[in-house]
């Protein structure tokens, strides 16, 4: 295996961390994220440095060996055409050598980097002193003291909102604009009444009708004797934050909510790579959906070929590097001995830079988007051809014939607006439906399967009923 392939397994399997990231933490910590898959992180980085030294190794003999042959010719006293040609194609190596070596050192830095940033993710309160608001206000119990970065539990602080008893009390907060929710963290009053938190729900979302958003998760209950439960949202995006009540005749009083979010990996200024820090300290990125997704070789985001097709740029749109030009190792030598890491947690599958978990028991769609999230991962979202197949494949290897398996698209929140895991419409995108589906049977259908009955092509059914289901 050449030096780009072992980084692009590394790259892949790191791709995959950062998309399935972690669930639940109890760590209220203000600004860093509890890293969950650790002990993944740490591997890696221990594989990065390995790979380092092993490259450096090998780079270094080889130029060694490269350059003692070149000057053994060289002071030759006669020489032949072919000694000439053979300096000529040895310093040829060299050069390349040294280039190799540039760009490698520069990709393992990057990787790096990356699991840095991931081991000690930043995030940080973008709630604090943003506008709220509460369906309604008792006495005074303001909307804006959920946000005034005190966390006092004691009503009689003046730190706590307090709605009257009314159905479905909903509290909620203005971002100011959209953010990439982490989790969201919530402190109940400690007083008394400590027990009217329970259940409760969260939404986030771009809707300022804020209970129409997405839920993060599904019912939610602290533990009445804690101060404060850390809920994780990974990866949801909104402008609005909404804490809700489900059901009549009840009182919400929240005394601070948290919505920690990432800080974001580019600049400002427009400057990437190493000397130009972001927010959370490490050097930053481009952003991959701006007009000027690559780092140059000079630290600058552009779009140019200069900017992303040089040896030593990054294009952050795609972080697999090319594996059309493998190291110009020359064939005498072995490569390094690099084993390359697992790509998927034990009992996933891979598919390109993704993994798949296909579960081994049934449960209706909520309990099975929390099984998924409860193992860092979402419900799977089939949304191309190609991976729709190879999942398809999976289910019928995996399970008896005639089965069902539930991926993570629903129109529970507005019937006939499909919705994915992550929270994008289906839209017009690809789709697989079976012939005169969806059709949402007596009103009753409002999440999708693959049905064994129809080729194992897409479904809507009745979302409490067991089934299997695949997290990624
Ligand atoms: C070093 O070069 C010599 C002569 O070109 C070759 O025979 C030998 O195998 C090389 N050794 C290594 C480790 O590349
Ligand atoms: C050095 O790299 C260039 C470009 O990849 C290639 O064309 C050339 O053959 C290489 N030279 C040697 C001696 O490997
Ligand atoms: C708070 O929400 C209510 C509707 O529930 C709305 O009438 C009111 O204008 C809002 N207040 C602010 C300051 O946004
Ligand atoms: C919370 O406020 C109460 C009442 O003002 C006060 O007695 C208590 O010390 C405060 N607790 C903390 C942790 O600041």
């Amino acid at each position: 295996m050449g030096v780009l392939n072992v980084v692009t397994v590394v790259l892949a399997v790191l791709v995959t961390l950062q998309e399935s990231g972690q669930t639940t933490g109890q760590d209220l910590g203000e600004d860093t994220e509890p890293c969950l898959p650790c002990e993944e992180l740490d591997q890696l980085k221990n594989d990065l440095m390995k790979m380092q030294a092993e490259t450096d190794n090998t780079f270094s003999m080889l130029e060694a060996n490269a350059t003692k042959d070149r000057q053994a010719l060289r002071h030759m006293w006669k020489k032949t055409h072919e000694q000439e040609n053979r300096i000529v194609e040895l310093e040829g190596q060299v050069g390349n050598l040294t280039g190799d070596k540039v760009k490698m050192d520069k990709q393992v830095g990057i990787l790096t980097d990356a699991v840095n940033r991931l081991i000690h993710k930043k995030v940080v309160n973008v709630a604090l002193g943003k506008a709220a608001n509460q369906t309604s206000t008792h006495g005074p119990g303001a909307a804006s003291r959920a946000v005034d970065g005190d966390t006092n539990t004691t009503f009689d602080a003046g730190t706590c909102t307090h709605t009257q008893e009314e159905d479905n009390p909903t509290w909620w907060v203005d971002l100011g604009q959209s953010y990439t929710v982490e989790r969201v963290v919530i402190f109940n009053r400690q007083d008394n009444s400590a027990e009217r938190l329970n259940p409760f729900n969260i939404h986030i979302g771009d809707s300022d009708q804020v209970n129409e958003n997405l839920q993060c998760g599904g019912d939610h209950e602290i533990d009445v004797d804690e101060a404060s439960i850390s809920v994780s949202c990974h990866g949801m995006r909104g402008r609005y934050v909404a804490i809700d009540l489900p059901g009549p005749r009840r009182t919400l009083t929240l005394c601070e909510v948290k919505v920690f979010s990432a800080p974001k990996k580019w600049r400002e200024d427009g400057r990437c790579g190493r000397g130009y820090p972001a927010e959370d300290g490490y050097p930053a990125e481009c952003d991959p959906s701006g007009i000027y997704p690559c780092c140059s070789s000079n630290n600058h985001c552009g779009i140019t070929a200069a900017d992303c097709d040089c040896p030593t740029c990054v294009d952050y749109r795609n972080p697999l590097p090319a594996t059309t030009s493998p190291a110009t190792t020359p064939p005498a030598t072995t490569p390094p001995a690099t084993t390359p890491p697992a790509t998927c947690p034990r009992g996933y599958v891979q598919f390109l830079d993704r993994c798949f978990g296909l579960s081994t028991d049934t449960k209706n769609y909520a309990d099975a988007r929390s099984a998924c999230q409860a193992a860092g991962r979402h419900l799977a979202m089939p949304k191309d051809p190609e991976t729709n197949g190879f999942l398809v494949e999976q289910i019928k290897n995996t399970y008896s014939s005639g089965s069902f398996a539930w991926f993570g698209l629903t129109d529970q929140v507005q019937e006939g607006t499909f919705v994915w895991e992550d929270g994008t419409p289906l839209g017009n995108g690809w789709s697989d439906w079976a012939p005169e589906q969806p059709d949402d049977y007596q009103s009753a259908e409002d999440c999708v399967h693959w049905t064994a009955d129809q080729g194992y092509m897409w479904n809507d059914y009745p979302c409490s009923e067991n089934t299997y289901y695949v997290c990624e």
